[in-house]
This record gives C-alpha cells, sequence and structure tokens, in this order.
C-alpha cells in the first residue's frame, strides 16, 4: 500500500538550471512516428504532448529531433535542423507551458544509424564502424565535418531558444553520433576526437560550450550511455569520468541511460520488468553518476512502480525518474497515483510500441 509520504517525494519540485520541475516525472524522450512531411510537428504530436502535460509531467523531453537533414535516422522524424521548424515547437511549449509542464528538445544526429537516401547517401561516424547485420559502412568523420556538426547541434540549440521552448538535451546515448564519439568501442580515433575520455568527450563539449553563447541562459542537459552492453564500450566507471567532464562544463541535467545496437541483447528497452528487483535497470549507474557530480540526475530504464520510484529518488539514486514505454500506453499514469490509485504501471515491456505507423501500445486492454 502506498504511504502519503511515498508519493509526497515524487510530487516535490526541482530546478534543472533555472527551469522549475513541478514534480519528479520526466517524459523520456520518445520518437513518434509521426512528424509531418517536411519534418515539422505535426497534429497528432501535439496531441501527445498536451495530454502529458495535462496528466502532470513535470518535463516532457521530446522525441529525438534531428540537427541537419542527413543526420535524421527515421521516417517520420522530427527535425530541428531549419528556421521552419521553430513554430512547431513554439506552439508545444506554449500548449504544455499552460498546464506548468516544461519542455525539452531532444536534439540528435544519427552517425552510424541515419538513414541512407538518395539525398543522404552515406552515414557517418567517428570511425567506420559498420552496425551488426547491415552492409552499410559509415564514413569516418574528417575534423571539417566534425565542426559542422558542432555547429549544427549549435544552431539547433538556438532554434530551440527562438522557440521559447525551457531547454534542450543533447542525444549522447544508444549509439547514435555522439554516443558512438564518447564510447571506446566505436571512436577508434587517434586524433583531437578519439583516444582518452577528454578527447572522446570533446565534442559534447564543444557543442555545450558553441551553444552556450547561441542561447545564453537556456537549459542544456544530456542523455548518456552508462553502460554501452559490449566488450570495451562504456561501462559504469568511464561513465562517471565523462559525466564529470560534462558537470565540470556546466551541463545542466545528464539523464542516465544505456544500451547500442551492437549489444547482444536489449539494453535500452529491456524487456519483461515483471518484479521490483527488475525496475530502474540502470540504478546503480546512476547512483555512481549522481556521486560524482553536482547536476540533477535523471534515471530512465524501467520504472514502474511508484514505490520503487519514490525510493530512487530518497535513498539518492536519481534526482528525478525518467518513463517512456508506461506513459504509450497510460499517458495519465501519474493523474492515477495523484489520485490514489497506487497500481504499478500496467505496460508489460514488450516494446510492441516501436510501431513505425505511429508509436501506441498494441497490447489489448484488461
Ligand atoms: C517507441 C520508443 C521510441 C523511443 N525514442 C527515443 C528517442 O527518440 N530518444 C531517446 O533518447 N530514447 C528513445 N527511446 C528510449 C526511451 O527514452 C527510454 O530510454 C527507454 O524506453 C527505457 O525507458 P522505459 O522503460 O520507461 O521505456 C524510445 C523508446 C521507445 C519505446
Amino acid at each position: 500500500m502506498m504511504s502519503i509520504r511515498e508519493l509526497d517525494v515524487l510530487l516535490e519540485e526541482i530546478e534543472i538550471d533555472n527551469v522549475r520541475i513541478r514534480n519528479r516525472f520526466v517524459r523520456s524522450a520518445t520518437h513518434e512516428w509521426l512528424a509531418a512531411e517536411d519534418g515539422t510537428i505535426s497534429h497528432e504530436i501535439m496531441g501527445i504532448y498536451e495530454r502529458l502535460a495535462e496528466n502532470h509531467i513535470g518535463l516532457i523531453i521530446s522525441g529525438y529531433s534531428h540537427v541537419t537533414k542527413c543526420g535524421k535516422s527515421s521516417r517520420a522524424q522530427q527535425g530541428i535542423w531549419d528556421d521552419i521548424m521553430i513554430s512547431g515547437y513554439y506552439q508545444v511549449a506554449e500548449t504544455v507551458r499552460r498546464f506548468e509542464s516544461a519542455f525539452f528538445i531532444q536534439i540528435a544526429h544519427g552517425g552510424r544509424h541515419g538513414l541512407i537516401t538518395e539525398d543522404c547517401p552515406q552515414s557517418m561516424a567517428p570511425s567506420s564502424v559498420p552496425l551488426p547485420g547491415s552492409n552499410a559502412m559509415p564514413k569516418e568523420m574528417s575534423s571539417g565535418e566534425i565542426d559542422s556538426v558542432i555547429d549544427d547541434f549549435a544552431r539547433a540549440t538556438e532554434r530551440a531558444a527562438k522557440a521559447k521552448v525551457d531547454g534542450v538535451q543533447i542525444h549522447c546515448a544508444h549509439g547514435y553520433l555522439l554516443s558512438s564519439f564518447l564510447s571506446p568501442y566505436t571512436n577508434r580515433r587517434e586524433d583531437d576526437w578519439g583516444g582518452d575520455t577528454e578527447r572522446r568527450t570533446r565534442i559534447v563539449v564543444e557543442i555545450l560550450r558553441r551553444s552556450r553563447k547561441l542561447a545564453p541562459g537556456l537549459a542544456i542537459a544530456v542523455k548518456m550511455n552508462a553502460w554501452d552492453g559490449v566488450e570495451g564500450g562504456i561501462d559504469k566507471r568511464e561513465a562517471v569520468r565523462i559525466a564529470r567532464i560534462l558537470d565540470s562544463e556546466g551541463i545542466s541535467a545528464i539523464e542516465v541511460s544505456g544500451g547500442i545496437e551492437d549489444a547482444p541483447h536489449e539494453i535500452t528497452c529491456t524487456e519483461d520488468i515483471d518484479s521490483e528487483d527488475k525496475e530502474a535497470y540502470f540504478r546503480e549507474h546512476s547512483r555512481a553518476i549522481k556521486e560524482a557530480v553536482d547536476c540533477p540526475v535523471i534515471l530512465v530504464g524501467g520504472n514502474r512502480s511508484i514505490v520503487n520510484m519514490s525510493r530512487m529518488i530518497s535513498e539518492g539514486y536519481a534526482d528525478l525518474v525518467a518513463l517512456s514505454r508506461p506513459l504509450i500506453r497510460e499517458p495519465d499514469l501519474i493523474s492515477k497515483f495523484m489520485s490514489g490509485d497506487a497500481r504499478t504501471a500496467s505496460c508489460i515491456s514488450c516494446n510492441g510500441c516501436f510501431d513505425e505507423t505511429g508509436i501506441k501500445c498494441n497490447i489489448k486492454r484488461d
């Protein structure tokens, strides 16, 4: 039985930089496959964010939004690479603000996950390491291309500021471009952009510095892998080193995740979370990072029950908890908690919501 105190911990306000987050619940970035043809926000996406805001999500993070035309990695993905994309986000920010939710845009580049099209025939990565099972060999980026991607991220952040959103989250997780720079498994460079932790992290540091100049005062967070799940990839100790660098550079918050496609089993979206022990599967990684940094830490992955989420905050594993799949099935989950219904999220973590026709829970309701 949930006690009032357990929910109280999760309903406490917190600040990310100067952004007031009204509680500890975050909607983790979730691609919807619902952007308009030109990459702008569609009515359907707007509806999803509005519903989350009216159901008390403290911070909503958009689906990954590509920062350059060829940084796209999925069909019907929203972008932030052109000024025509500003007004859709402006409307989202205005809408969710009415319900006192904060809104961050997740900014991303696909890297080795880049969609190969006629206009974008070649994916790019720190080193030419192909995705498992793919014939497409990503091009090792030149220093000029790295500089230009840094600029793309900074310009995207500037657009986010023009859209008057509360912040951006730089996507450095799950094997996309910046994640593959951070990881020694995919970054095999021996120049200024690879080698030791500092050099692998440098691209993110440069993005942060350049973005701060173009968008002073905007909250700039990251989502990063604390465990890649492959031999020679990022592990907890390496993640702590990366997090320390980003924290010393003034990052606004760190969301802790994990997993790349090369891992032998699914890590990012672990399946079958059917017991409390399986919840919050990056909790030890999150705690190690939280102990090493000053900025707020957001824990994602398998947050399902109020008892466990509350424990994550009160026992010092994280400052906020993020959810993705449970909110696809139950966008009103937090409202239910607040009305006294303390049942664990009914999401069975099957990953059936990865639906290219538009995200939805494809499990029949009770
Ligand atoms: C349909 C779907 C789309 C996702 N899209 C993104 C995304 O755009 N960016 C991102 O960082 N993570 C994305 N994720 C991962 C989630 O943010 C989250 O890290 C993961 O699902 C684990 O949390 P959960 O157990 O609460 O679902 C996606 C997950 C799902 C299920």
